[in-house]
């Protein structure tokens, strides 16, 4: 070993006092003859790096043994002798970064160099691991001609000047991020330390596309995950308003190819463009159920070599929408007897952007429009139609319907909003209501409580024809607002039951900050403060839940009545224990409880989330704790809180970290007349 290479090394371990002893053994072993100095360095890389599994201390000399070498790489780069001070070094780097096309020239403009240059801290490279160091140099560190222009300190301050550009006072924001950074308290993400302060300083990652269903769109998007991967890196597509395999195409009158052959060409663009040779792309896709016949194995969409493209999810589409409506069975009963499509042909492709309550109002919706277009299309399909000679649907029309007669024989409807309960009725004009309504009088005489954004004139011809329709669907066999209208009327009377006795519900709920309540069937948090507010309020109650936090609890709460809601009728429960099998036995058994005990006049419901969600519109109050907290993956959520409800009492708890505790706080919200 050169004795320089060798007063290195020893200088080097005086920080970590290791064994040198094997490293010297197995670099004399390996070494040849007249090696230069950079492979010195590097065999002894090579020699340090296998005793990293049995030391790991090991990993900081073998870091701080290819520091010396990228310094050494560096220096003769940028023209400066080979052990120049770092900090003076700086200066030079930026200078020759911009020289050469690598940096930003704002870099030199815009800061006071010297000043930054007594900030640098060579010894916080000590800081890094082997590979954490290495990682730096092979992927991130500048470089030119192949060779790095920048040191470790210098790569930290660049990042840190290229963040700072737009400041006020860009030298002094600078120092703050490079101590920052280079003491590793934070440090940015990938594209940030590939390009700020160079040339092209695009500082993103991670970018959605959803790829529209036309051909425009389809390439358009394709062109975008090119440009978006040449400067940076993490792509997601979603792919799944793209028409399915079969589907019917307008234009041509024939049928798609479905997505798979788009994917396959996004695939290639996706290898293609390289990312200067960092492997950092990725596609999301899901897309229909359809399709998935073409994709084999399901999940991979390419032989491994040429793979750039992953298939990550594959979405059911409507069984894994479904599990986020009201009720799951009517849904499918209504998707099956209506034959609705839930993909292809746009029938309904923007329901994947919906969540729960709005993809109910999207089947309101859909449902509407199906009868209003049967109504002018007879049998004919069409969905987004107009319907001419009938009714009006679009804006335009408007000034034509200024010139209606009063007693004008009129259909009107509210397409405007589309979600209408009401979306037709036909009688006589009876005039423009204050907010700009038109009024129909109906045979009967009566004005019609709803009032149309839209009415059109029309002969008794065409009225025949829209009642007949009307009579028609209106008999068809299952209609989601026929079974919405009943849940509601059961919900109702329930609410009548409740209040004629006197009776209260409260909800008594613990919810992290994006309302998750659970996740496999179990709390996520241990807040201790809460357990005990939930024994005291629920104590001597009737408390009501579903089966599964039944089972979530793992006993019998004492103090307490217990009413278990479940749809299986053998499910056995442990003495004491009342169960029921639908709401109104629920709520039965809980009045029948609190008066043969004589317990107090409130239901509690403790969870989980279907019984939340069934239960929302009779709760009268909720007792909330707000976790401050986020659980990843959660499974369970609780609905929405009505808007009329207000916290009429709030307290905030402060974090814990003695007994790990995350801050908290304590609502009650009710309804404020
Ligand atoms: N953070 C909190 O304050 C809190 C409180 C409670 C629960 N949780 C969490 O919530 C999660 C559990 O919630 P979950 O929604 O999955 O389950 P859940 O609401 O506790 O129970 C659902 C079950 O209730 C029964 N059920 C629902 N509707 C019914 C109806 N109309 N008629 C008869 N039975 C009916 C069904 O039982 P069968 O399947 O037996 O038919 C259903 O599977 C867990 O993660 C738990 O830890 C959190």
């Amino acid at each position: 070993m050169n004795p320089k290479t060798l007063e290195l090394l020893n200088s080097i371990n005086a920080n970590f006092g290791l064994n040198l002893e094997p490293v010297i053994e197995e670099f004399n072993r390996s070494s040849i003859s007249d090696m230069t100095e950079e492979q010195e360095f590097q065999l002894l890389t090579m020699a340090i790096r296998p005793l990293i599994e049995v030391e790991p201390d090991y990993t900081y000399l073998a870091a701080q043994v290819e520091n010396a070498k990228l310094n050494l790489e560096v220096m003769r780069t940028i023209g400066l002798t080979d052990n120049a001070d770092e900090c003076v070094a700086f200066i030079d780097m930026i200078h020759f970064g911009v020289e050469n096309r690598r940096l930003a020239p704002e870099l030199i403009s815009l800061f006071d160099l010297p000043r930054l240059a007594e900030q640098i801290r060579p010894e916080r490279t000590e800081l890094l691991t082997y590979l954490g160091l290495q990682t730096l140099y092979d992927r991130y560190l500048c470089h030119h001609n192949e060779k790095r222009i920048e040191t470790i300190q210098g790569f930290f301050m660049r990042v840190a000047m290229g963040l700072s550009i737009q400041e006020d006072d860009p030298t002094t924001r600078a120092i703050a991020l490079y101590h920052m950074f280079s003491s590793l308290d934070y440090v940015p993400s990938t594209p940030t330390l590939f390009n700020a302060g160079t040339l092209h300083s695009q500082l993103s990652s991670c970018f959605l596309l959803t790829i529209p269903d036309d051909l425009y769109g389809i390439y358009g998007r394709m062109r975008d995950n090119a440009m978006l991967s040449k400067w940076a890196g993490g792509l997601g597509n979603d792919w799944t308003p793209v028409r399915a395999l079969n589907s019917y195409i307008e234009g041509t009158n024939g049928k798609s190819q479905g997505v798979v052959p788009f994917l396959k060409v996004a695939n290639d663009t996706a290898v293609a463009v390289n990312q200067g040779g960092v492997e950092m792309f990725e596609i999301k896709v899901s897309a229909q159920e359809q399709d998935r016949e073409g994709i084999s194995p399901p999940h991979v969409l390419m032989p491994k070599e040429e793979r750039k493209l992953w298939i990550l999810r594959w979405i059911k589409e409507h069984k894994e929408m479904s599990l986020s409506f009201p009720d799951r069975q009517a849904v499918e009963e209504y998707v099956k007897a209506t034959g609705v499509r839930l993909s292809g042909n746009g029938e309904c492709s923007d329901l994947k952007t919906c969540i729960k309550e709005m993809v109910q109002a999207k089947y309101i919706k859909l449902e509407y429009i199906r009868k209003t277009c049967q109504i002018a299309y007879g049998e004919k399909k069409g969905y987004y139609a107009y319907i001419p000679d009938i009714v009006w649907i679009g804006r335009k029309e408007s000034k034509k319907m200024k010139g209606l007669q009063e007693g004008a024989y009129v259909l009107g409807t509210q397409w405007a909003d589309g979600d209408s309960r009401e979306p037709w009725a036909i009688g006589y004009f009876a005039g423009v209501s204050s907010t700009g309504k038109y009024k129909i009088r109906m045979e009967t005489g009566k004005i019609s409580e709803h009032e149309f954004s839209v009415c059109k004139e029309i002969t008794q011809e065409q009225a025949q024809r829209v009642l007949n329709h009307k009579n028609k669907i209106n008999d068809s066999p299952v209609s989601l607002w026929k079974y919405i209208d009943s849940k509601e009327e059961q919900l109702l009377q329930h609410k009548e039951l409740l209040t004629s006795k006197g009776v209260q519900v409260t909800h008594i709920v613990a919810i992290d900050v994006g309302s998750c309540i659970g996740k496999d069937n179990q709390l996520q948090w241990d807040v201790k403060p809460d357990m005990k507010r939930f024994s005291q309020m629920t104590s001597g109650h009737v408390i009501l839940m579903g089966r599964k936090t039944f089972e979530s609890l793992g006993r019998v709460l004492p103090r307490r009545e217990h009413v278990v809601l479940t749809r299986d009728e053998e499910y056995a429960v442990p003495e004491g224990v009342t169960v029921a099998y639908n709401l109104e036995q629920a709520l039965n058994s809980c009045l029948g409880l609190i008066k043969r005990k004589d317990l107090p006049k409130n239901i509690y419901v403790i969870g989980g989330a279907e019984i939340y969600n069934m239960t929302m519109p009779l709760a009268d109050k909720l007792e909330v704790t707000h976790v401050q907290t986020h659980v990843k993956d959660g499974d369970a959520f609780y609905p929405h809180i009505p808007k009329d409800m207000q916290s009429t009492s709030w307290v905030n708890y402060k974090e814990d970290l003695e007994t790990n505790t995350p801050a908290y706080s304590f609502a009650t919200y009710e309804y404020v007349k």
